[in-house]
């Protein structure tokens, strides 16, 4: 295989937050790959923004600890390293204050043509502020865009007003507001498996898929982000974005071309159609949990409410959904979604299940005929299985097996797989919003979002407790298996 690497065009890169942890863990190391792979044109520069006062070497020392600290030795290469340190320059900067913004207008006056990247590697409370200087200081140029990370709001209303902030800045098509899964290579791997292959297409609706499931599971529990996870909770930090941005994915119909709008209008559409789950529904459809003491990988973990210090919070760390998309293609097709922290396994897969052959010609004892399945493997193990039934191999008569074609794309691909955000960045810079939410996606999204919180809200039920190292609350197996069926366990 082959890795092709276009170059990009010159720019000037603006990153608010630049010593915090997104900016450490994700966004320099990143760029790092992009700039070793020789995306990065000679000239592009990397400006470096936060309160703190660092002079440009105390930067650059900082960016390189970042790179030794996050980049694999494997992939480090000091022929690289050391260009990629000089693109740095660093400003003190305050959001909230004047401080810094004439210095930041000096550093960027030379090049007005150039494209001009504002990537906002923090909190969304200062996104409204960052903005207004970036407009007053008429930072904006032609080629201007801003990046923005989630949580974008806590409510369709907070995110409305978040939207409005930034809109009086920056038109629609310069806002890039980042879902890291959009830029997944499985995710990604999703359009070209439904829209490269006439197989499966034929098949994708009721008429033949039975249920599908998205399981993004996590073993890690709330790290040092406890302050953040609390006031937000599984529903907001994973299923209002990345989950439903899955299932949109999973559910649109083909798009009449991969260009931005195309691709989110048929995703909006999906958002649109999710069936709302509201009042009396949300106790029957909904499962949350929280985790308490137990084991990761077979170390014994604290619970959630002693890692946040607060024995009180109802935020929950599990979130279980039966959701329905009311349209032609899936009415009556449940979507049975989940994801958590501290779990038993870090796995995240989507999993289509067909539905059962209308007759079997075999004799009973051929042995039981399972459904097809399709698992589409997000992380880890990336890959696709697509289960078939076959004749077991060998003496002894007719007798049926289950047995998955299994493309492990390690196994099958020998290039590095770039993580999402190396893809994601060069996508701003190149302008294309393909894999970036719109306002009205957000938006919509929301819309379904929050009848399930206010309803969690009204309701004096506690997050169900489930023990770290588990699969969640049993009330969530209980959910799937009233409609008798059961969560996907791949024991191949
Ligand atoms: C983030 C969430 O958006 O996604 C985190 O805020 C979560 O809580 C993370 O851990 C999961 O991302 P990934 O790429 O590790 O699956």
């Amino acid at each position: 295989m082959t890795t092709r690497i276009i170059p990009v065009d010159v720019f000037d890169l603006v990153v608010f937050g630049a010593t915090g942890d997104l900016s450490q863990r994700k966004l320099l190391p990143a760029l790092y790959h992009r700039d070793a792979d020789g995306q990065i044109p000679p000239g592009a520069r990397i400006i470096g923004t936060s309160r703190k006062p660092m002079s440009r070497d105390a930067f650059r020392a900082f960016v390189l600890s970042a790179i030794e600290t996050y980049v694999p030795a494997e992939e480090r290469n000091p022929v690289f390293i050391k260009p990629f340190l000089e693109r740095f320059d660093y400003v003190a900067v305050d959001a909230a204050s004047e401080t810094g913004w004439a210095d930041l207008e000096k550093i960027l006056a030379p090049n007005p043509d150039r494209i001009r990247v504002f990537y906002l590697a923090v909190g969304p409370d200062l996104f409204g502020s960052i903005c207004d200087r970036i407009g007053a200081h008429k930072l904006v140029t032609p080629k201007a865009r801003v990046v923005i990370e989630k949580p974008l709001g806590k409510s369709g209303e907070s995110a409305r007003a978040i939207n409005d902030e930034i809109g009086k800045v920056f038109p629609e098509q310069s806002i890039y507001r980042i879902d890291h899964y959009l830029g997944k290579e499985t995710v990604q791997n999703l359009m070209a498996l439904r829209f490269a292959n006439a197989l499966f297409e034929p098949l994708w609706n009721s008429a033949h898929i039975d249920h599908v499931q998205i399981t993004v599971a996590e073993t890690l529990g709330v790290e040092g982000r406890a302050g953040y996870y609390d006031t937000a909770g599984a529903l907001r930090d994973m299923v209002q974005n990345h989950i439903l941005q899955l299932v949109c994915l999973t559910a649109m119909e083909p798009p009449a071309s991969t260009a931005s709008d195309p691709v989110r209008d048929e995703k909006l559409k999906v958002l649109k159609s999710l069936k709302p789950i509201t009042g009396e529904a949300v106790s029957s459809a909904t499962v949350r949990g929280q985790y308490r003491a137990g084991a990761s990988g077979g170390v014994a973990v604290p619970g959630y409410l002693d890692e946040l210090g607060n024995s009180d919070s109802t935020t929950e760390t599990f979130v279980a959904i039966r959701a329905e998309i009311s349209n032609w293609r899936w009415n009556g097709v449940p979507f049975y979604l989940r994801t958590g922290k501290r779990l038993e396994k870090r796995e995240s897969e989507i999993v289509v299940t067909f539905k059962p052959i209308p007759y079997s010609v075999f004799e009973v004892t051929a042995g039981p005929i399972t459904p097809n399945r399709l698992v589409m493997r997000l992380q880890p193990d990336e890959g696709v299985k697509l289960w078939l039934m076959i004749k077991d191999p060998g003496p002894g008569g007719m007798r049926l097996t289950h047995v998955p074609l299994d493309m492990s794309f390690a196994k099958a691909f020998t290039a590095r797989h770039p993580d999402a955000y190396e893809r994601l960045i060069m996508d701003v810079v190149r302008g294309s919003q393909t894999l970036f939410m719109r306002r009205d996606e957000v938006e919509a999204a929301w819309k379904w979002i929050d009848p399930i919180l206010d309803a969690w809200k009204g309701s004096n039920e506690p997050p169900k407790p489930y023990t770290a190292g588990t699969w969640g609350p049993s009330a969530a197996v209980a959910m799937i298996e009233r409609d008798g069926r059961t969560w996907y366990e791949d024991v191949a």
